[in-house]
């Protein structure tokens, strides 16, 4: 658990470090998401709690702004209102208000004053409102923001202040927390060095103590200093024995708590976590973390929580992450912006490597109205606040600055430079040697390439730094800089082989991208072994009528893959370090290879509900040790058909048999050129089962013919969620025969009941061209499932009940307990 935000109490922390001024009362950040007002385009206003996306409560449209690309969802202007009282106590105090993320172009006043302006949606930020603030009375901060004209983002944005939002207070001696920066050298398994560097504002000299602790609270070591005021004080080589390195499988966190002192007075605590690892990446051997080879086996992931829309909610963060590790993935990319710190926070203690990404484009534009507007102005205090933000978590291994930037590439416009992009040349030429430029030309892309990387090392050097490139050719103008630490590459698997070595000598090499790989979970169309290009070419249109690709994994975008291709390509070379599929989760937007009516993407590995599809169980045979057996398709069909049976497994061999009877034996080794069995079956109803035989062990799977559906089944991934009006549980719905075997077509339209401390806030069914709301109380299930999350509601303990109906089957229920 990160323990940054921290509320410690004022008569606690005066007892335990013997303060006597009313100056000590040290730090609080509050929760300041209850209670606001928000009007839409100057509608009726609403009371509702942060974090809030007002978009995903939208109707999907043809004609709304954001088109299918974005999510067909609406936008619009969004003003948000809150009233507080400002006890008179805290006058003294310096008071910061906080924004995780605000979609986007939001305008901060307070008490009717502007505060700042912060285009940039995806960043957090603070203001300091103490001038603005009238202590003792109410207070007014109004939030304006606009989202009106799109597409501004690739791909779903969400609209509104969707993260946390705190009122932080402070001693006037306190910590620039960004400012503290904890980095570790010398690492062994017997001892490493931490090295911290920190700032305070106010004036003169104080002490600084700083206690570092243990994965489990113990004290590791203690630092005594002194540190004046506006200087950035270092502290270099502190020892720590036996350090517990941080690992996907071991993912432990050291804290280090940050005093300031006078005359034995603690003016303010700080606590950062941070992690003890070391890592490389090389040109042979790909990436080391610990000293030893790893691949980093990722996926891409958009920061949309599918019914949720953006509203961050660290729960459903920590279910994603569960069902990737589950599935073997070890890394996240966050494509294509700064994430939710919660995602941040979870990464470091499951254990995931994060690429952290910072841009989607620079100056040049992707969407007509996107952040490349503001780059020239804003990219330098966006690029060093994500930064800072973001750079004591030990899960971030690589800094991404950028995801097919068009300024890989020379145009007209760019060569001939106009004012602002000379200028952005005279700020930086003097930076730039001979060598930097192979040819001995130097563009100007190429030393935007360059300034940034070096802008990104002067606030941390501990870290490589790479760009997403669709351009995977050395004359990329982002290459040419020489400057970034890591090539990478989004998809064109043919350039990851030798020659790669030949065209970037000595450079390691990461895949940042790759499959695009479409499927519409438990949607099949054969033959299995025909592969589908959707469309033929990019940009040539591409219809068919029920907007479905298929879940063999025979379908893919031209400029990708399927699974398996790109899969065995990583395997083949040991210098490609890592890899991130394009993606984990479906998302909104983007639905490549169809338009509207589609809305949401066919690029998962996992639906946009968080159910399955069945190349995950690919993903575990290659990337997990566990006993790995999936059928696909499901067995109901027409008798007389022959249908196409996948097994992915990591077994030595299985057995087939229909109803007994068998129909061979496969071995992945008689066919190395194939990830996956596969037979022809003519279809009987009844019972496919396969049998595995793996070492000495053996394990079965049996696929049977659903009957009539029947019942509803429902099953909740945790029963017991805590009372605190944020944590959820999410319940997944079956419609099963009197059997219980998934009825694989259903699609019942479900209605929900709920009684106890909880709400419905979300619900979905994976399918990409349904137009049904995600909120409400029912939803029609896809292809036999249903995803209903509930929510508890704040301080009320006790039981939810939730009722699943459907018109002529028998209701199922799930009870989840609030504590
Ligand atoms: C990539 C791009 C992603 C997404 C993906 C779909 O080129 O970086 O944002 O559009 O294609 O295949």
């Amino acid at each position: 658990m990160k323990l940054k935000r921290h509320l410690i109490l004022p008569f606690f922390a005066a007892f335990l470090f013997g303060c006597g001024s009313s100056d000590c009362v040290q730090r609080t950040e509050e929760n300041f998401n209850l209670g606001w007002e928000f009007s839409l385009n100057n509608g009726t206003p609403l009371t509702l709690d942060l974090p809030h996306d007002w978009s995903i409560e939208g109707e999907f449209k043809e004609d709304n702004p954001a088109t299918a690309g974005g999510g067909a969802l609406p936008g619009g202007m969004g003003v948000y209102k809150k009233t507080f009282l400002m006890p008179e106590e805290d006058s003294k105090k310096q008071i910061f208000l906080c924004f995780d993320g605000v979609y986007w172009q939001s305008t901060v006043k307070v008490n009717g004053q502007k505060i700042g302006f912060r285009p940039n949606g995806y960043v957090s930020f603070e203001y300091d409102v103490t001038p603005f603030l009238n202590f003792g009375k109410e207070n007014t901060v109004e939030v304006i923001v606009d989202n009106t004209n799109q597409p501004n983002s690739r791909w779903y944005s969400g609209s509104g202040i969707y993260r946390n939002v705190y009122l932080k207070k402070v001693n006037k001696t306190h910590f620039v927390e960004p400012e503290i920066f904890i980095t570790t050298s010398e690492v062994s398994g017997t001892s490493a060095n931490i090295n911290l560097s920190a700032k305070i504002t106010g004036e003169g000299e104080y002490d600084l103590l700083v206690k570092i602790k243990n994965p489990d609270g113990t004290l590791a070591a203690e630092i005594s200093d002194k540190i004046t005021a506006g200087e950035l004080k270092k502290i270099e080589n502190t020892a720590v024995k036996n350090p517990q390195l941080w690992s996907p499988e071991t993912p432990k966190i050291y804290s280090a708590d940050f005093f300031i002192q006078k005359d034995g007075n603690v003016l303010d605590k700080y606590t950062e976590t941070f992690g003890i690892r070391y890592f490389s990446f090389d040109n042979a051997n790909g990436f080391k973390l610990n000293g030893k080879v790893m691949k980093i086996n990722g996926v891409c992931n958009h920061h949309d929580l599918g019914a949720l829309g953006t509203a961050v909610n660290h729960r459903a963060l920590e279910r994603q992450l569960e069902i990737l590790k589950n599935m073997g993935c070890n890394a996240i990319r966050t494509s294509h912006n700064p994430p939710a710190k919660e995602l941040l926070n979870l990464c470091d203690s499951m254990g995931f490597i994060v690429m952290d990404e910072a841009f989607d484009m620079w100056a040049r534009k992707k969407s007509p109205y996107d952040y490349a507007q503001y780059f020239k102005e804003w990219h330098e205090r966006d690029l060093e606040d994500f930064i800072k933000r973001d750079r004591n978590h030990p899960s971030v291994i690589i800094w991404s600055i950028g995801n097919e930037i068009l300024e890989q590439w020379r145009d007209i416009s760019t060569d001939t430079l106009d004012l602002e992009k000379a200028n952005l040349m005279f700020n930086f030429a003097a930076q730039l040697s001979k060598k930097d430029a192979k040819d001995g030309e130097i563009h100007v892309n190429t030393m935007l390439c360059k300034k940034l990387v070096e802008f990104v090392k002067n606030i941390d050097p501990t870290r490589p730094v790479t760009t997403g490139n669709n351009e995977t050719e050395p004359h990329n103008l982002l290459f040419k800089a020489d400057a970034l630490d890591i090539i990478g590459f989004n998809y064109h698997d043919y350039n990851w082989g030798e020659v790669f070595k030949e065209k970037f000598p000595g450079k390691p090499l990461i895949i940042t991208e790759a499959v695009s790989a479409l499927q519409t979970r438990g949607h099949y169309i054969a033959p299995a072994d025909t592969e589908y290009l959707w469309p033929e070419r990019w940009d040539l249109p591409f219809d068919t009528p029920d907007h479905k690709c298929s879940a063999y994994d025979n379908t893919r975008a031209p400029w990708g893959s399927t699974h398996e291709t790109t899969l065995k390509a990583f395997l083949k070379y040991p210098w490609v370090s890592g890899i991130f599929v394009w993606t984990g989760f479906d998302y909104l937007g983007e639905p490549t290879p169809y338009g509207w009516p589609s809305r949401s993407s066919y690029f998962g590995i996992i639906d946009l509900a968080g159910f399955e599809k069945d190349v995950y169980y690919l993903y575990q045979s290659l990337w997990t040790n566990n006993d790995v057996l999936h059928l696909l398709p499901h067995w109901n069909w027409n008798e007389g058909d022959t249908i196409d049976v996948w097994a992915y497994t990591n077994a030595d061999e299985v057995e087939l048999f229909l109803n007994g009877e068998s129909l061979g034996i496969k071995k992945l080794a008689d066919d190395t050129s194939k990830l996956h069995l596969s037979w022809k079956v003519p279809f009987k109803a009844g019972d496919l089962k396969a049998v595995a035989k793996r070492g000495s062990k053996e394990f079965s799977q049996t696929v049977k013919t659903a009957g009539k559906a029947s019942q509803l089944t429902a099953s909740a991934d945790r029963n017991v969620i805590r009372a605190d009006g944020e944590d959820l549980s999410f319940i997944t719905i079956n419609i099963t025969d009197e059997k219980g075997t998934l009825v694989p077509n259903s699609c019942n339209k479900i209605e929900f009941e709920v009684s106890g401390p909880g709400e419905i806030v979300g619900l979905d069914n994976g399918d990409e061209v349904c137009h049904e709301s995600f909120k409400g109380k029912s939803h029609s299930a896809f292809n036999g499932k249903c995803l209903c999350i509930i929510k508890s509601k704040r301080n009320e303990k006790g039981t939810i009940t939730v009722t699943a109906k459907t018109e002529g089957l028998k209701d199922a229920v799930a009870v989840i307990n609030t504590k």
